[in-house]
């Protein structure tokens, strides 16, 4: 399919706009870049759910996270009062957590290649679950060991505005809407800065219901 006038068609019936959008040094909103993926992502996620459900996770202060969390991956991302660290079991289950699928490793390394990162080696991914009234209160991604590799985040279902910030907490973040299919890619000089998402806005998202889901990539371990 190509020429202006099914370039335009396809625009609207996604009612987002496409490209590339840089919102940070090293950082950059690839609109739409994970749709061509979704009809194998949608599979291989309800598979890695079906193996690591959703939970509530309680900070090392005591509070719950209104996102509920998983992971996949060699790595999964847990926190509770001891404090916030990758570990090889879930924590749940004593099993190793499921594995990265293939799509979505496909997905994120490409992705990460054309933000300008190549040869991005993920092993672990977050999956944050939002419903309407849920969000994410800003945060530095420092867990992993080697803050050489980006974090690839990819936004399913409802829109988000995304918050992203700069060095200090106290920086006046960006604020960025993020839907169904966008993938945001922040390394290099940009890898520890602060971000965050508002409060998911009441709706129902035609393929993924009542919720946004967000997938976040990195090299942790
Ligand atoms: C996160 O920073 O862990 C999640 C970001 C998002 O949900 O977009
Ligand atoms: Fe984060």
């Amino acid at each position: 399919m190509s020429g202006p006038t099914s370039d335009l068609f396809a625009e609207d019936a996604l009612q987002q706009p496409i490209g590339r959008e840089q919102i940070g040094e090293q950082s950059y909103v690839l609109r739409g870049y994970a749709l061509p993926w979704i009809e194998r992502l949608l599979p291989e996620l309800r598979h890695v759910l079906a193996q690591a459900p959703f939970r509530q996770m309680v900070t090392p202060g005591g509070f719950t996270m209104s996102a509920a969390l998983t992971s996949c991956g060699e790595l999964g991302w847990t926190t509770d009062a001891s404090g916030y660290r990758y570990s090889h079991l879930d924590p749940r289950s004593q099993q190793p957590w499921p594995a990265l699928p293939d799509a979505l490793r496909e997905l994120a390394v490409q992705a990460a290649a054309d933000a300008g990162f190549a040869d991005f080696a993920p092993d672990a991914c977050l999956i944050n679950r939002y419903v309407p009234g849920a969000k994410m209160s800003l945060h530095q991604d420092k867990n992993e060991r080697d803050y050489g590799a980006p974090v690839v985040s990819v936004s399913l279902g409802l829109p988000a505005i995304f918050l992203f910030g700069g060095h200090a907490r106290s920086d006046k973040p960006q604020k960025i809407s993020l839907f169904h299919g966008d993938v945001v890619v922040w390394g290099g000089v940009d890898r520890l800065r602060f971000h965050g998402v508002m409060p998911i806005k009441e709706g129902v998202h035609p393929v993924m219901g009542p919720q946004r889901i967000n997938l976040t990539l990195r090299t942790a371990g």
